[in-house]
């Protein structure tokens, strides 16, 4: 076997039929909605990695450095031999926990993003000889079938990606999650905590505008792959906190009156002036809220760690054992 494969999960209009049918709802809809999964073609993959460098974006800084300080304890509590990785990007921060996990033989990262996958599984596989890299392009809300590794399993999601699903959605999510864990395996989840306003909007809505340029940026995927006209110009990027629900929701509000042609789907989609379309949500969370979502998905969490700011937690989660059939 290579120590690098790629399998399509997916048939390959299936990405398409699935476009079609979220933009179709989506613009359809009141108000106005897309899913986030859409803005990681290879440029949004591309814009995502400079978000994570910008000095108002502290989610991956503080990630890291909980997985730095904790890489050690999380191999030692999981002893993992497979780690799935859920939405895995560019792998970056997941290197501190592979190189802790000294009976590590096999790491599946899972993403849409094909050209995030081939880049993170080549550089893995010249950096870890042995490694096996077994990556699948799929959708993490779909059901998954995993290749026949060995165990323990460790599925790990990380960036705080479970906040850019909604309630409902989440708890889909972690269902199906723990349907991938027997006895044994763990989850590692991390979670954006709630904080200072001004710090939550800064960091969705940065000085140098490549937030902004990433939210557009599912305008020219649904431009591309749909012969829309959106003119991602005639847009502005909004970032907000919704205190009720406390998350962020990113926006892209209409400059003008305007209607934008969308033939592959024969529709025409009329936007009023200051008119707005959510692209995102981005929830932050409480220790209570994550344990309680585990909880009610079959999980039991064991260790929560933060960073030294308490900014961002990671969490380390096992299946209740009263849920084990
Ligand atoms: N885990 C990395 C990347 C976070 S960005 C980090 O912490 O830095 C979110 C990643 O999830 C992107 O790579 C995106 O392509 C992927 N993604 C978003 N929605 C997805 C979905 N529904 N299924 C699979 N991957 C998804
Ligand atoms: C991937 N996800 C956790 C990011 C977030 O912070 O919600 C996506 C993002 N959106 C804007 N900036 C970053």
């Amino acid at each position: 076997m290579s120590p690098f494969q790629i399998t399509r999960t997916l048939p390959e209009d299936a990405t398409d039929a699935a476009l079609r049918a979220d933009v179709l709802q989506g613009l359809t809809a009141t108000p106005k909605t897309l899913p986030p999964k859409w803005f990681y073609d290879a440029h949004g993959s591309e814009l995502f990695e400079r978000i994570t460098e910008l000095p108002e974006y502290y989610p991956t800084r503080a990630e890291r450095e909980i997985l730095v300080d904790r890489a050690g304890e999380i191999a030692a509590a999981t002893r993992a031999r497979t780690l799935v990785e859920l939405g895995s990007g560019s792998s970056e921060k997941t290197r501190h926990v592979i190189d802790a996990l000294t009976d590590l033989d096999t790491y599946v990262p899972v993403d849409v993003s094909e050209s995030a996958l081939t880049g993170a599984g080549r550089a893995l596989i010249a950096e870890r000889p042995g490694l096996n890299v077994h990556a699948l392009i799929a959708d993490f809300t779909a059901p998954l079938t995993l290749p026949d590794t060995p165990g323990p399993r460790l599925v790990a999601f990380l960036g705080g990606t479970i906040g850019n699903l909604l309630p409902e959605e989440r708890a889909a999510f972690l269902g199906s999650v723990r349907a991938l864990l027997s006895p044994g395996d763990a989850l590692l989840l991390g979670t954006d905590l709630v904080k200072d306003e001004e710090v939550l909007v800064r960091a969705y809505d940065d000085a140098a505008g490549v937030t902004a340029a990433f939210d557009k940026n599912v305008l020219a995927v649904v431009n591309r792959e749909l012969g829309a006209d959106f003119d991602p110009g005639a847009f502005d990027h909004v970032a907000l906190w919704d205190a009720r629900n406390e998350w962020i929701e990113m926006r892209l509000r209409s400059r003008t009156a305007q209607t934008v042609k969308l033939p592959a789907l024969d529709l025409a989609v009329d936007f009023a002036a200051g008119e707005e379309l959510r692209t995102e949500v981005s929830a932050k969370f409480r220790e209570e809220g994550v344990r309680a979502e585990l909880s009610a998905a079959g999980m039991e969490l064991s260790h929560w760690w933060t960073d030294r700011e308490g900014r961002f937690a990671l969490s380390l989660s096992t299946v209740s054992l009263s849920t084990v059939r």
